[in-house]
């Protein structure tokens, strides 16, 4: 068994906290302190050994991982990490990683994301050691109940059942508000963003339906040759699980949260009593409730009658916006870049 961790993401829902230059998944959130993707790492440890784990990142962030990784006390071997010279998505990154792990070898995948948050870390690693056989002929994806409409999210109609999951009738990446409702109350799951599968299918199931990646890997003698080659970005939800036949979920029924906007926030750090998460204690909220506050620094930061709001004071900007349009941050970042 290999792992992949994704590393390579911007978060550019998280801005101005996660930054191009330095991501969501190498900021310390967690109560340990460490980052998302060192907290990954960890949890790829209980799967398998140090040198079965590969991580694809772009170029730009290898010195975040090289250094993370030695940050919590280990050694990584340099073909280790999979280097995108571009972001092009996922598809392209765990073709890299299967391209470089098991190109030629029959062997299960695991495929990590590393923006999550995951409580019960060993009843997580059981369901995927489970999960093995189903892998074998299957590109397994694992399903979170839903308890919001949230467009952020893959959403997965289970079908018949297979061994220890369900053969998926239909995969829908990031529906609209309307569909996602619907979806809900059929009793859809969410994908969590971890794959499971076997190296063979996956790069059969690439060949048939992303051609043009598979012929950029096969006529390229590394990968960096095979990304100049691939012509558009595409992530593995779009370009394989919305297509293949071959899709099987296993529910997944850990605490699961995806960092992916501010308002995934809620229900994991403290609140004052006002249902306020504040990072500096010293704050001022007069009739202020139902807020996120984060100013670095220590600024200290003061409110009247404000209520749902995420006021992000960063040393370069300021960012305000209302609770549940935070998946519309990342609007914001396009009107910066187009800019550049
Ligand atoms: N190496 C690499 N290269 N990693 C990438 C790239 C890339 O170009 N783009 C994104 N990633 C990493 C991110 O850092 C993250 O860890 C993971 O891949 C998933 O990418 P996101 O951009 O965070 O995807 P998403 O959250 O919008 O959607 C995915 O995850 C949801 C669950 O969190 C999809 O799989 C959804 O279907 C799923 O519900
Ligand atoms: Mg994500």
């Amino acid at each position: 068994m290999k792992v992949i961790i994704l590393a390579g993401g911007s978060g550019t829902r998280l801005w101005p906290l996660s930054r191009d230059r330095f991501p969501k998944q190498f900021i310390r959130l967690s109560e340990k302190r460490r980052s998302l993707f060192q907290e990954t790492y960890c949890r790829s440890l209980l799967l398998t050994e140090i040198n079965n784990i590969y991580i694809a990142t772009n170029e730009k962030y290898m010195y975040l991982v090289k250094n993370s990784i030695e940050e919590l006390g280990y050694k990584i071997n340099k073909d280790n990490i999979i280097i995108e010279p571009e972001g092009k998505n996922t598809l392209p990154a765990i073709y890299a990683g299967v391209y470089q792990t098991a190109k030629n070898t029959d062997e299960i995948i695991v495929v990590f994301p590393s923006d999550h948050i995951i409580q019960k870390e060993q009843q997580f690693i059981s369901v995927i050691q489970e999960s093995t056989d189903l892998a074998n002929d299957s590109l397994i994806t694992f399903g979170i109940v839903p308890n919001t409409p949230n467009t952020g999210y893959g959403y997965i109609e289970p079908g018949t059942i297979k061994l220890n999951g369900f053969k998926v009738k239909k995969f829908i990446e990031k529906p609209d508000y309307d569909t996602a409702v619907k979806y809900v109350n059929l009793g859809f799951f969410w994908n969590s963003g971890v794959f499971m599968f076997n190296s063979k299918l996956f790069i059969h199931e690439v060949m048939i339906y992303e051609n043009n990646i598979y012929l950029a890997f096969e006529n390229s003698k590394n990968i960096g040759e095979a990304f100049g080659k691939i012509k558009k970005s595409i992530s593995i939800d779009y370009g394989i699980m919305e297509k293949s036949d071959k899709v099987a979920v296993v529910p997944l029924n850990v605490e699961w949260n995806d960092l992916g906007t501010f308002d995934a926030f809620d229900g994991l750090f403290v609140k004052d009593e006002n249902n306020n998460i504040i990072e500096n204690k010293d704050n001022i909220m007069i009739n202020s409730s139902n807020n996120y506050i984060y100013s670095e620094d220590n600024k200290l930061i003061s409110t009247i009658g404000l209520n749902n709001y995420i006021v992000i004071d960063n040393r370069d900007v300021l960012m305000i916006c209302k609770k549940k349009q935070s998946q519309e941050v990342k609007n914001i970042v396009e009107i910066l870049k187009s800019r550049n």
